[in-house]
């Protein structure tokens, strides 16, 4: 389907799949076997050589990889943040007004933090917003957590994330996963998840194995038949 260089072998190959709106997709599979590759061919960041990928019958080749990137609300492992106002770094084309932007970081639990650390009694909330941060003013996890609030403004029915927890504590983990269910509900979501416990109650499971797919299905009804390699991943990661 696509290779990163000329002349290499096929990073992903029969990979075909089709998902309803609303639905909530989770990619998984050994390290390398092509679970980011697969995101980013959705997200036009790669060089498809071959096959298709369409959204509401777009094939999303026909359009700037730009629009698609505008269109799919992304989270990824890196929680980015740019020297510059929470203002700006929630909100980058001044789109929302103040009390939109607080409720988005109060629904992630950050809203009282930064009020906190912005300092003074009952802070403005203009004045918390045009505060300036650098990389160090919030820890990873609650990085991670302003992105998601950023993710919660956006617009758009996709979501698509790329190990959103990997480097969080299992308290934010866990935190972020609830914010998920309930902010992103009718969102269709394609999640690959470091922490496989986390897509069980998703509708569908994509595992992918050398860039190949490998296995799919209703993530309970794999965990019910011993020969599936997502029940076999499952229960080698808790021990069961
Ligand atoms: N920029 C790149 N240039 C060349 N090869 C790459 C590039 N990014 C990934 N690959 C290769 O593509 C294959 C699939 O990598 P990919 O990052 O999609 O795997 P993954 O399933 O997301 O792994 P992980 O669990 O480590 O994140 C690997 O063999 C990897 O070495
Ligand atoms: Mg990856």
């Amino acid at each position: 389907m696509f290779d990163y260089e000329d002349n290499r072998p096929l990073i992903l190959k029969n990979v075909s799949f089709s998902l309803r709106g609303g639905q909530k997709v989770g990619i998984i599979g050994r390290t390398g076997s092509g679970k980011s590759s697969t995101v980013q061919a959705i997200l036009q960041m790669i060089n498809i050589k071959g096959g298709r990928i369409l959204i509401d019958n777009v094939d999303l080749a026909t359009l700037a990889g730009s629009v698609v990137r505008e269109q799919i609300i992304t989270l990824t492992q890196d929680p980015f943040l740019f020297p510059s106002s929470i203002r700006s770094n929630i909100d980058p084309l001044g789109t929302y007004n103040d009390e939109d932007i607080s409720v988005a970081l109060e629904k992630v639990k950050l809203w009282d933090i930064l009020c906190n650390k912005v300092g003074g009694n009952n802070p403005d909330t203009k004045d918390v917003l045009d505060t300036c941060i650098d990389a160090g003013f919030l820890s990873h996890g609650q990085r991670q957590l302003f992105c998601l609030a950023r993710a919660i403004l956006k617009p758009g029915k996709v979501l698509i994330l790329d190990e959103p927890t990997s480097s969080v504590d299992a308290k934010t983990d866990a935190q972020m996963q609830g914010v998920i269910r309930n902010e992103f509900g009718g969102h269709t979501i394609i999640m690959i998840a470091h922490r496989l416990s986390s897509l069980l109650d998703f509708d569908h499971i994509l595992m992918l194995d050398q860039g190949s797919l490998v296995e799919t299905g209703h993530p309970t009804e794999l965990l019910d038949d011993p020969s599936s390699r997502f029940a076999k991943m499952y229960y080698g990661s808790t021990g069961k």
